[in-house]
């Protein structure tokens, strides 16, 4: 069991102010008259998806999807599968992708290239945190509220083996889960 307190890296202040940005830029951007789909990567969007669509003022409808990403233990191979597909139809809708952390890439490279691939309006990406350090594949991020260091960050929905995902503020923790 994990004992020690992840150490502080980003506030809930800092945070909560972020999350509101976020929120005001997407909704002035989304076309007027029109609705979002916002499509959150299960499971570590969840804190960030929740309080981002609570402060949207465009319309929005939302959706998750399950991805694996290079299983537990190979980091580096960038294989990702789709475990859960979206209930929505994207063909003509205007998607913008939720996701809680962008590391090397490869997820959201994947991501984009699916849903891209059916028909958006548009398709546009979010994501609360980056690694700059580590990033793999060239993705675009329209909506980034945060970069970290290569260190294992919990917290705000982030876990380290599940652990740690209802802390109001980022945190780095010795361990990764691997
Ligand atoms: P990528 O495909 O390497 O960009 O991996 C992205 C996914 O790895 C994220 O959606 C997270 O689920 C997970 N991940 C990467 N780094 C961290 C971290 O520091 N803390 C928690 N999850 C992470
Ligand atoms: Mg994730």
């Amino acid at each position: 069991m994990p004992t020690t307190k992840p150490e502080l890296l980003i506030s809930e202040e800092s945070i909560q102010a972020r999350v509101s940005e976020l929120a005001r830029r997407i909704s002035e951007d989304c076309p007027a008259g029109e609705e979002l789909l916002l499509v959150g990567v299960l499971r570590g969007c969840f804190i960030f998806l929740a309080d981002l669509s609570r402060r949207l003022t465009a319309q929005a409808r939302i959706d998750f999807v399950a991805l694996s990403s290079y299983g537990q233990a190979t980091r580096t191979t960038g294989a990702v599968r789709l475990l859960m597909e979206p209930r929505a139809d994207i063909e003509g809708k205007h998607v913008l992708i939720v996701e809680d952390i962008v590391d090397t890439g490869h997820t959201l490279h994947y991501l984009v290239g699916i849903l891209g691939a059916r028909g958006p309006a548009s398709l546009k990406t979010c994501a609360l945190l980056r690694k700059p350090s580590r990033m793999e594949k060239k993705v675009t991020i329209d909506y980034l509220g945060f970069d970290v260091p290569d260190r294992w960050v919990v917290g705000y929905g982030l876990d380290c083996a599940d652990r740690y995902r209802g802390l109001p503020y980022i945190g780095v923790v010795n361990a990764s889960p691997e």
